[in-house]
């Protein structure tokens, strides 16, 4: 039986048979706003809550920007840096640091790629959670090949070398661009999607998994929401119950 970590969103745990499967690297992808980081904090306080030690990688955010945008959905992570359960990595200001004197000297930007490589190397062994999000800053300098082969190289270091259970974030762009590699290199994968919905005429945010290893999965399309609890996944609704809804909708009807 795989063993489960609970993804802090208890609708997905329910897809997930019980979580993330325990050891391996899930990739997250979406459009830009869709929802991504707030799946990854999600992950990160229900971990440091369970007792687990989380290391969060964000190469396009600060920590501060983070903890706040945590705080607004009722996440409160600053308790667990505190006490040294969680460390968010700052690759955000190395990269620009980087930018600035490849920018200073006129040569071209660095490789993005051994900003986010050291810092899995050092990576504690002891670290049983690590969200890497946005995976896809990379993809731009590099080759597909070089890609896979990078993201390859941190799953095996994160999952086979130090026995962490890991979320990759990846912007839709990146992943369209490397032509869906990172998809063969993760024991699963999740889509996020932002959509209108041709019954109602309002642009809604979708969640389908399609793809995870040793998991019963339903391939259904589900719609969720972001409030100020965080991600609320809908349960599917059948094709009658559809338009039943849009019915009375149209007659003014509240019925969601
Ligand atoms: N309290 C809230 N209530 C409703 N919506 C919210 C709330 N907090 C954030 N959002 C929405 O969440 C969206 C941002 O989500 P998130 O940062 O996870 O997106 P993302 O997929 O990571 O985007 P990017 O690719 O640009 O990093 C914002 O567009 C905002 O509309
Ligand atoms: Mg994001």
């Amino acid at each position: 039986m795989m063993e489960r970590v609970p993804t802090g969103i208890a609708e997905l745990d329910l897809k997930l048979s019980g979580g993330y499967p325990r050891g391996k690297a899930v990739l997250i992808i979406g459009v830009s706003g869709v929802g991504k980081t707030i799946f990854g904090l999600h992950f990160v306080h229900r971990s440091c809550a369970d007792g687990l030690k989380c290391v969060h990688i964000a190469t396009e955010e600060s920590p501060e920007d983070l903890l706040v945008q945590a705080g607004m959905l009722g996440l409160d992570l600053e308790q667990y840096i505190d006490c040294e359960q969680l460390v968010i990595k700052r690759v955000l200001e190395t990269r620009m640091r980087n930018i600035g004197q490849a920018a200073d000297f006129g040569s071209r930007s660095p490789a993005t790629d051994m900003d986010i490589i050291k810092q899995v190397r050092l990576v504690p062994d002891d670290v049983d959670v690590v969200v890497i999000d946005n995976i896809g800053v990379f993809a731009l300098d590099m080759s597909i090949k070089e890609f896979r082969d990078r993201i390859d190289m941190i799953n095996y270091t994160l999952t086979t070398g130090k026995g962490c259970t890991v979320l990759f974030i990846m912007d839709e762009t990146a992943y369209e661009l490397t032509h869906e590699v990172s998809k063969y290199s993760s024991y699963g994968s999740i889509k996020l999607l932002m959509k209108e919905n041709p019954y109602t005429e309002m642009i809604e945010r979708y969640i389908t998994i399609p793809k995870m290893r040793s998991t019963k999965l339903s391939l259904e399309l589900s719609v969720f929401d972001i409030t100020s609890e965080g991600i609320r996944i809908r349960r599917s609704k059948t094709m009658n119950e559809y338009r039943r809804t849009i019915r009375s909708m149209k007659m003014g009807g509240i019925d969601t």
